[in-house]
């Protein structure tokens, strides 16, 4: 049928719907930033002007105010997600700032990160970097059982939860390289253990690392720099790919109902999503600044590697010294604890390489073995465990290990 040219059909977007400029504008305009209408038509603000020029009004048109989602889903168990992301975004900011301060030389960088939390200003950033990396591990672990309990992740969502996955594998990659960074005793034992592996898997030649070698401080900085690289590079880019997909795939796949909800059949503009997000990313973000500026931390003990250090020239390793990582990842200690101790593994380093095999397989295994095949509508049929038992058995083998791990690391730290 031809064009009858009167006007959009039902469903076509037009030009002005979608927030883009139609041809006469264009010419009548008078160009960049002009805020010069046409007769009869209202006149731009700059800003509009402005937005217009850098497409942000197509933008925002297509990925928010266009953009509509069941209205149940303006729920905290949905928000969180967001504001997660608004976590990750703080730290990219607050570790551009960290790059005009911190030196990646092993001679240099435990006094780099003394200077910085000495400083006023400094202190606060470096602490604000830190304490979110903790909200955000909570929230991370909040987000996906939230997931897991919707059941969000079948038929053709299961791409979805494996970005997922790979996200979360990719926020425990970005804490571990982050603590080496601090250069402490603490951050020295990354790089050791590192070493071990390679030794007990046969490659240490071949990628130039054994770990007692890490005692000359510029080998240990060629190893630095390695994490530097990873921390502040690599992983951040990885991160922002898989959360753009992570983000383009909710959109395309549908984001579920919170099946605890009574569905009403109203939509709400993803806007208003975004407004919870700020509210409650707000909340959170302003008492981790507060505890920032009040909680300063001390650059811990200087790696053992350094005349300064009260372990310099010690002849056991961190881990012997009793030196365990951060609360997020001190499972991975503890695992190794758990397999000296229990089956007499050694090294023990292959406790954190089968913990992150058990915990990443369990992550990558549940959207195939649950037999729920809808998202569901009730808390009985969540909790469904003729269909969905193998899933629950495999979350529950994920909560086990890292309990496990970081229990043990508690209980006997040191080894
Ligand atoms: C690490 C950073 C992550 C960010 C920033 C993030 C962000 C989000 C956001 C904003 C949503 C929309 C709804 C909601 O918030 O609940 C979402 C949904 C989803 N996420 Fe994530 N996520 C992350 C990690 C994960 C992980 C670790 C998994 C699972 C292993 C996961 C699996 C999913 C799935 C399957 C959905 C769709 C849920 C539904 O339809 O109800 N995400 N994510």
């Amino acid at each position: 049928m031809a064009d009858s040219g009167d006007g959009p059909h039902a469903g076509e977007v037009t030009p002005a719907d979608a927030g883009a400029t139609l041809p006469q504008q264009r010419f009548a305009s008078g160009g960049a930033g002009s805020t010069e209408a046409t007769p009869g038509q209202p006149r731009q603000g700059f800003w509009a002007g402005w937005k217009e020029q850098f497409g942000f009004n197509t933008l925002l048109g297509t990925l928010v105010r266009n953009y509509m989602i069941p209205a149940e889903t303006n729920s905290i168990w949905y928000i969180l997600g967001g504001v997660l992301a608004i976590g990750i975004g703080l730290e990219f900011l607050t570790g551009i700032l960290l790059l005009f301060s911190y030196r990646p030389d092993a001679a240099q960088a435990y006094q780099s990160t003394q200077e910085l939390l000495a400083s006023r200003g400094w202190s606060i950033i470096l602490n604000f970097h830190y304490y979110t990396a903790y909200v955000i591990f909570a929230l991370v672990m909040i987000h996906m059982m939230r997931v897991f309990i919707s059941a969000a992740y079948g038929g053709a969502k299961k791409g979805l939860w494996l970005v997922g996955a790979g996200l979360a594998a990719l926020v425990f990659s970005v804490s571990i390289t982050g603590e080496t960074l601090h250069w402490d005793e603490r951050g020295f034992a990354v790089p050791w253990h590192v070493g071990e592996f390679l030794e007990a898997i046969g490659l240490s030649k071949a990628f130039n690392w054994a770990h007692k070698a890490l005692l000359n401080v510029d080998f240990a900085s060629s190893k630095l720099i390695i994490f530097y690289a990873l921390h502040v590079v690599v992983l951040p880019a990885l991160l922002a790919m898989l959360l753009v997909l992570h983000y383009y795939l909710i959109k395309q796949k549908h984001i579920s109902l919170p099946f605890w909800r009574k569905p009403s059949g109203r939509e709400t503009a993803f806007s208003e999503h975004i407004k919870g997000w700020i509210i409650y990313g707000g909340a959170i973000f302003a008492i981790v600044l507060i505890v920032s500026i009040v909680f300063t931390r001390d650059a811990g003990p200087a790696p053992q590697n350094l005349a300064i250090s009260p372990y310099y020239g010690a002849k056991a390793g961190p881990g012997g010294l009793g030196i365990t990582p951060t609360w997020p990842i001190s499972w991975t200690h503890g695992m190794n604890r758990f397999v000296a101790i229990v089956f007499h593994l050694e090294p023990d380093i292959w406790g954190t390489v089968i913990g992150m095999l058990i915990m990443l397989g369990t992550l990558i295994a549940i959207p195939f073995v649950d037999r729920l095949r809808h998202e569901p509508h009730s808390w009985r049929e969540a909790f469904n465990l003729r269909k969905r038992g193998v899933a629950f058995g495999l979350i529950t083998l994920f909560w086990v290990t890292m309990i496990i791990g970081t229990v043990t690391n508690a209980v006997t730290p040191v080894g």
